[in-house]
């Protein structure tokens, strides 16, 4: 049925049909929409729009009772904060040696539950939400004992590998990003789930095309642009998960310039959610080796982010992100004001004092003893001056120098 309503009755749930007043004051677009979005009720509260249609029979209905209303907010308000109280888990802070091993085990464990996921939408089945919340909230345990370990063990992957790794990466990037921007638990695993299903519609991209192992043509490229829209379509058709994360899945490849697909949406109109996938799939992505080209180091991804930040990315989401897997992110190789060349392995207490763990002198050419120093410990000693290339110097392998392996 289709009833008159007013802006101040509107909420989330509710399918809006038709703005009253002039089509030029209204801030969409489209006028027929599930209204899912609380960014877009602020928007059309905010438009100075006074009264709109709703259809109650595609969404919720207008409730003319306002304090039985009142009464199931603040009882799932209640439900929520008990739910928060309960989940709050202690869990400490290890180093990254120490987590290395379960964060590696988990990753494995991740990918095969990933491609069962892709498998099942491919075959036309709802994707289970319930397992993938059980693996996100592993992986954010994971992440709390130290970010560093699967977010780095995620970015070693082979090319062919790539797209189901690629999706545990940016889950463990979302969740380590989403705490430093301080949003709530609850939040954090839907981030993490965001990141877990964001290239879900992958899945329905001919192989041919995702592995091709040079450049795509243009046609191929219009094809490869429709999995935000596949992806979501696939979520859509009976899986449970919040608009935030159906949000990511469809917006992840937006830019703040508006130069971004599947809709070209400027900056003020891409959610929190979906600037921080957008970040966390390029970071995740450059520093990949993938079918169609080699990653770059981790170190060398932040700098060239940090230069194409203004039009595709959001600045503070960018500066956030920054602060959490850092400027030397683990795993960087950099050379020392004293010669030495050694790797990233551990954050430290500023972003230019990480811990460093020495294994070459540049000076003589050869390798050292290897030992494991704090810069934050040797301000005013020692110092990273930068980045170094493995690759330039012929090193293989440098990555056992963290894994263990
Ligand atoms: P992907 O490889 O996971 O890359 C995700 C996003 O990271 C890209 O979205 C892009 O925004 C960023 N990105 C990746 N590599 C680079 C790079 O070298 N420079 C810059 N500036 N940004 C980079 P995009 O471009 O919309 O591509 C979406 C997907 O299309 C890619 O996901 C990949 O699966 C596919 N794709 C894009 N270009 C090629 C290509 O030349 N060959 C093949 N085989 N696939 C491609
Ligand atoms: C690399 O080859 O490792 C990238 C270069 C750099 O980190 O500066
Ligand atoms: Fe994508």
């Amino acid at each position: 049925m289709l009833k008159r309503i007013a802006v101040k009755d509107l909420k989330l749930g509710m399918f809006v049909c038709e703005f009253c007043g002039s089509w030029m004051e209204h801030p969409f677009w489209k006028t027929k929409f599930l209204l899912t979005d609380e960014k877009d009720l602020q928007t059309i509260i905010s438009s100075g729009i006074k009264e709109l249609w709703i259809d109650t029979d595609l969404g919720a209905d207008a409730d003319e009772n306002r304090v039985s209303r009142l009464k199931e907010e603040v009882d799932q308000a209640t439900e929520y904060l008990l739910k928060l109280a309960t989940s709050a888990k202690k869990i400490e802070k290890i180093s990254l040696d120490q987590e290395v091993k379960q964060a590696a085990k988990l990753c494995e464990k991740s990918k095969t539950a990933v491609i069962s996921m892709f498998n099942d939408a491919r075959l036309g089945k709802a994707v289970e939400v319930g397992a993938a919340r059980e693996l996100v909230e592993e992986i954010s345990d994971s992440v709390m004992r130290n970010a560093h370990a699967i977010i780095s063990l995620a970015r070693l992957k082979t090319a062919d590998e790539y797209t189901y790794m690629h999706s545990v990466a940016v889950c463990a990037l979302m969740i380590a990003l989403a705490r430093q921007l301080n949003l709530p638990e609850e939040s954090v695993r839907d981030a993490g789930l965001a990141g877990l299903l964001h290239d879900l519609g992958k899945m329905g991209i001919p192989d041919k095309i995702l592995n091709k192992p040079g450049k795509l043509t243009d046609e191929e490229f219009v094809t490869i642009k429709s999995h935000p829209e596949i992806g979501a379509k696939v979520l859509m058709e009976g899986s449970d998960v919040s608009a935030m994360v159906m949000d990511v899945v469809l917006h992840h490849h937006e830019k703040m310039d508006g130069t971004g697909y599947p809709h070209g949406l400027k900056g003020e109109h891409i959610s929190l959610y979906a600037k921080m996938g957008a970040v966390c799939d390029v970071y995740d992505a450059i520093t990949s080796d993938r079918p169609y080209k080699k990653g770059w180091s981790p170190a060398e991804s932040i700098r060239k982010m940090a230069e194409w930040s203004k039009g595709h990315f959001d600045e503070m989401v960018f500066q956030a992100f920054v602060k959490t897997v850092g400027i030397y992110p683990t795993g960087s190789l950099v050379k020392l004001e004293s010669g030495r060349l050694g790797i990233v392995v551990e954050q430290g207490t500023s972003l230019l004092t990480p811990k460093v763990k020495l294994f070459f002198s540049a000076k003589t050419k050869s390798p050292i003893i290897q030992e494991t120093i704090d810069l934050s410990l040797l301000v005013g000693k020692e110092k990273i001056i930068g980045r170094e290339s493995a690759e330039d110097w012929g090193f293989k392998n440098l990555d056992a120098l963290w894994t263990g392996k």
